[in-house]
């Protein structure tokens, strides 16, 4: 059965409940790979929402979410990252959102991002444009002395730190730099404009899959740091930016 994307919209929100009611206390904080790596009850409830939800409502597909212990990538199914921007949810910084993707043949057909703190619902499907609340997302293509530059810190990868410093000071002799900790919403900021790119050198196929496709279809270049297509069954690197900046970025990191 073919996924529905208002019916899709809906379980979303619904699953944003969990993290509006959320009370958040220490004892509900675990960190996964690192210091900086973590993971809350409600991570893992707001998984177990969208997993039983999207199995009613779509018995066939497989599901892959962050917070599984072990992950199956497979061509078709869905891909979810419960909170994406876990960090700032235990600081409470209102930043974080649910990223829900659909895959088939290997390819993204629909994405959901959703932040229940700012009440913004982006969406896309494939072909059909991109959204945030009713309202079409284009990119406007400017130069990057005209924009802010979203930069991801790959906080499980200490060989990323480099790279990225390096990149940063590139883009700052030009440009402001932003880091707001939630890929799908740095993505889905490119495709809206809030920011003119997003790069990282290190993240989860489950961060970057909705907000790669809302990205896209608003016009946005989006392929990993080396400028091939990004892989979405392994870590990967990820450059989203308008066609102009995207250029720039080509220049500076030598592809
Ligand atoms: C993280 C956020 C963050 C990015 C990390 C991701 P999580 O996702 O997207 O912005 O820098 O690489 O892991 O852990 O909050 O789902």
């Amino acid at each position: 059965m073919p996924v529905d994307i208002n019916k899709l919209k809906q379980i979303v929100y619904e699953a944003a409940g969990i993290i509006r009611q959320a009370r958040i206390s220490p004892e509900q904080i675990r960190t996964k790979t690192s210091q900086k790596d973590y993971v809350t009850k409600y991570d893992v409830e707001v998984q177990n929402f969208l997993e039983s939800h999207l199995a009613e409502a779509w018995p066939d597909r497989h599901f892959l979410g962050e917070e599984q212990e072990t992950h199956e990538f497979t061509h078709n199914g869905f891909i979810v990252d419960p909170i994406d921007g876990t960090a700032n949810f235990v600081f409470g910084v209102p930043h974080y959102c649910i990223s829900v993707a659909v895959l088939e043949n290997g390819e993204i057909t629909q994405g959901v991002v959703y932040n229940p703190a700012a009440d913004e619902m982006y969406w896309a499907e494939l072909g059909q444009g991109s959204y945030m609340n009713g309202k079409r997302l284009a990119n406007p293509n400017l130069a990057l002395e005209q924009t802010l530059v979203g930069v991801g810190s790959s906080l499980y990868d200490p060989n990323s730190i480099e790279p990225t410093v390096k990149l940063i000071a590139e883009i700052m002799k030009k440009s402001d730099i932003r880091r707001l900790g939630s890929a799908a919403l740095d993505l889905s900021y490119v495709a809206s404009g809030r920011q003119g790119a997003y790069f990282e050198f290190n993240i989860k196929p489950w961060d970057i899959a909705a907000g790669m496709l809302i990205a896209r279809e608003a016009g946005v270049i989006v392929t990993t740091t080396e400028g091939k297509e990004p892989p979405l069954d392994r870590p990967l690197s990820i450059l989203a930016a308008g066609p102009e900046i995207y250029a720039e970025f080509r220049r500076m990191l030598n592809f």
